[in-house]
């Protein structure tokens, strides 16, 4: 029910291309959001599959901090980013000519798969904490030929603490609560290259999601925000008045029933 107040929230408060001034957000929206680019059909179909599958993965989840045992078709439909979502992560990061990126949440590996191979000449350094999973994405990334996924088996935290790597693009999906988020973000930052973005997957899927969007938006270092409902983009642009978007993605009203 909340959920579904915001998202009527952000219909009625969000502007299409049309509405927005800025030169940088108009130039985004019209060649990389509203875009139409997309995986490969190969990619797209082997994670559709894997809605099917009646296998059982067992690991420990350290965003709930318990052991899980899940059926793989049940966490393939609940637990991935739609296509929509992974293919928009795919041109952004194509639209920026992102050469490094992190992801923190590997999952069964569909949005570092669709980044991957949307941009074959970028690496991608996936993080994930279950094992089970950890196994099951590399089986995914060798039927698919793809090998430009580095996926580490950590949690986000001993990542950050061994980490010396730096990246132009961060995409959080992990343990969606205020805390932590606000945690992997300010890491996120400190290994952040250039003007970003940094990308928050489900900023309102709990309240202290929205609260840690809130917050982000608040950080005097985020000069451009775009909140697109079902994902936010945050941008580290120098000499820029800060300012924050909201933005209708059509595919999210038909993404929001699913
Ligand atoms: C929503 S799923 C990620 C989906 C993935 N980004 C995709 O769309 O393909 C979140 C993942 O983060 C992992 N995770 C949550 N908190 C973690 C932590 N603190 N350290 C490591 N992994 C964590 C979970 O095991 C889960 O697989």
């Amino acid at each position: 029910m909340r959920k579904a107040i915001s998202f009527l929230m952000h219909l009625f408060s969000s502007n299409t291309l049309h509405g927005t001034h800025s030169p940088f957000v108009y130039a985004l929206l019209r060649d990389c959001v509203y875009s139409k680019m997309s995986v490969r059909e190969s990619v797209k179909s082997y994670y559709s599959g894997m809605k099917e599958r009646k296998d059982v993965i067992e690991g420990f989840d350290h965003g709930a901090g318990k052991s899980v045992r899940i059926e793989v078709g049940a966490l393939a439909k609940k637990s991935v980013t739609q296509h929509f979502e992974s293919n928009l992560l795919g041109r952004l990061v194509n639209h920026h000519s992102s050469q490094r990126i992190l992801e923190l949440g590997g999952n069964l590996g569909k949005a570092s798969a669709t980044i991957a191979s949307m941009n074959e000449n970028a690496d991608v350094v996936s993080v994930e904490g279950n094992e089970g999973l950890v196994q099951m994405a590399k089986d995914g990334f060798d039927t698919l030929g793809i090998k430009n996924v580095n996926l580490i088996h950590a949690t986000f935290d001993s990542f950050f603490q061994t980490n010396e790597m730096k990246f132009d693009f961060v995409f959080i999906d992990g343990d969606h609560s205020y805390e932590p988020t606000l945690r992997y973000y300010q890491r996120a930052k400190e290994c952040l290259k250039g003007q970003g973005p940094i990308v928050l997957h489900d900023i309102y899927w709990s309240k202290g999601m929205e609260k840690a969007w809130a917050s982000v938006k608040q950080d005097p270092d985020a000069t451009v925000t775009i909140d697109l409902f079902f994902m936010g983009l945050v941008y580290f642009r120098k000499n820029q008045e800060k300012e924050h978007f909201k933005i209708r993605f059509p595919k999210s009203l038909f993404g929001f029933f699913l």
